[in-house]
């Protein structure tokens, strides 16, 4: 028999395995200063392109007081006890009235994290003879979710509709053997590559297919439709999505989540939701933060129009300058380039410390070996001169990158990598 550790001791896992390399500067790196446009990175003022502060409410003055001033009345602790036999109260309420009304829906229900109230919707929703069938993209919450659940589940290609009917078919049949019932799972917006859903032609499916529709809707919460409601208020099929969900970690710029359905669904998830029946309240500081932040997002419709105008100047910008950003329809702005994870890591580094330029750096495992993807998020508290140095810079790297400069420099970054293979 092995001690337990044994494999934590030969193998930190696909990523782990770099942190030497990588600790510090690509992974676990230290944003510091006021969340805005412009942050210090070891010391120096780089352009953030990583942070999900869609609407640049996370250091907004309004937002600051009214975080200080909840904090300093209620604590960090109040209320105590999960929401079921001690941390309830009227404020709680109010902001799922509040959330419901915003995202077009009944009734909505609060939750301490998105990943895990994820987790947890999903587990409440179905039984043994249920059959789930989600997109194989799906963000980690999903598929931790799913992994909870005993009956069968399929995956289906990547937002492909054939696929997705193909599914629904295996689905359909192993449900009328079982007597269940078929949840699908999609996001709204894929957070990688910034497609969206296919929403309207998954709602289609139901006139031929009996399946309920679950959308986790992070990144489409307060950036997409008329109203902010997301990428189903977009795509006009948003009362045709049984179970909505958004996190307050993006738009909202702050910790919390919930979901939104029809009353009955969301009384019954509140009687099922072990993570919310088992688990501490949300904090009132939070829930008095997004009622101010909602509210925002309601009368402030400037700061969403001042996102657009932001999203459509980089993206434009990037393709007038013939770069790759692949089928993005959302604000999430990925930027494919080619090379090799050493050659990828002496980009980034030239781009941070010669261009003071941040963006979160993606490369295999996550995405397909040999491409590199720089994932960036403009927000609404970017300028345009953030945008045109931005462009300059990727100009430069890609030119670099062109004429192998990066692989001479990343020659001793690839032998470090080579001896840990
Ligand atoms: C698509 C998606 N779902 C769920 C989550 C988890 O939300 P939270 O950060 O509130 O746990 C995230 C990340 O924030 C996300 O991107």
């Amino acid at each position: 028999m092995r001690d337990l550790f044994d494999k934590i001791y030969k193998d930190k896992g696909p990523l782990g395995k770099w942190a030497e390399q990588a600790e510090g500067y690509f992974v676990f790196p230290k944003l510091e200063g006021p969340i805005s446009n412009r942050m210090k990175f070891r010391g120096k003022k780089v352009i953030t392109w990583s942070i999900n502060d869609y609407l640049g409410l996370a250091n907004h003055p309004e937002v600051r007081k009214v975080d200080a001033e909840a904090a300093a009345e209620y604590g960090s602790a109040y209320p105590m006890g999960a929401r079921m036999m001690s941390g309830h109260t009227q404020l709680h309420e109010k902001l799922q009235d509040e959330l419901a009304s915003f995202v077009h829906k009944q009734s909505a229900y609060l939750l301490n994290f998105g990943y895990q109230g994820m987790v947890s919707t999903i587990d409440a929703l179905v039984s043994k003879q249920d059959v789930i069938v989600y997109d194989v993209d799906a963000h980690a919450c999903i598929i931790d979710g799913v992994r909870l659940h005993l009956g069968q589940r399929f995956t289906y290609k990547h937002n492909d509709l054939e696929s997705i009917e193909k599914n629904l078919q295996r689905a359909t049949k192993i449900a009328e053997q079982t007597g269940g019932g078929i949840l699908l799972i999609s996001e709204g917006v894929f957070g990688m590559r910034g497609e969206q859903g296919r929403l309207k032609e998954i709602v289609e499916l139901k006139q031929k297919y009996n399946f309920r529709l679950f959308v986790d809707d992070a990144h489409g919460f307060g950036t997409l439709g008329k109203t902010g409601a997301g990428a189903g208020e977009e795509q006009g099929v948003q009362d045709d999505i049984d179970v909505y969900f958004a996190t307050f970690a993006k738009s909202l710029a702050s910790t919390g989540a919930f979901i939104a359905a029809d009353k009955e669904i969301i009384d019954y998830l509140k009687y099922n939701l072990r993570s919310q029946m088992f688990a501490k309240s949300l904090q009132m500081q939070l829930v008095v933060g997004a009622l101010k932040r909602l509210e925002m997002l309601r009368t402030m419709p400037e700061l969403k129009n001042k996102l657009w105008e932001n999203v459509n100047a980089l993206q434009n910008g990037l393709k007038e300058n013939g770069f790759d950003i692949g089928t993005t329809q959302s604000c999430v702005t990925p930027v494919y380039l080619k090379g090799s994870i050493p050659e990828a890591m002496a980009l980034v580094k030239d781009l941070r410390e010669n261009h003071g330029v941040f963006c979160s750096i993606v490369v295999y495992p996550v995405i397909p070996k040999g491409l590199i993807l720089l994932r960036m998020i403009p927000t609404a508290s970017h300028t345009l001169e953030d945008i045109e140095e931005t462009l300059v810079a990727f100009s430069a790297i890609r030119e670099r990158l062109e004429n192998g400069t990066y692989k001479r420099l990343s020659a001793s970054v690839s032998a470090a990598m080579a001896s840990k293979e």
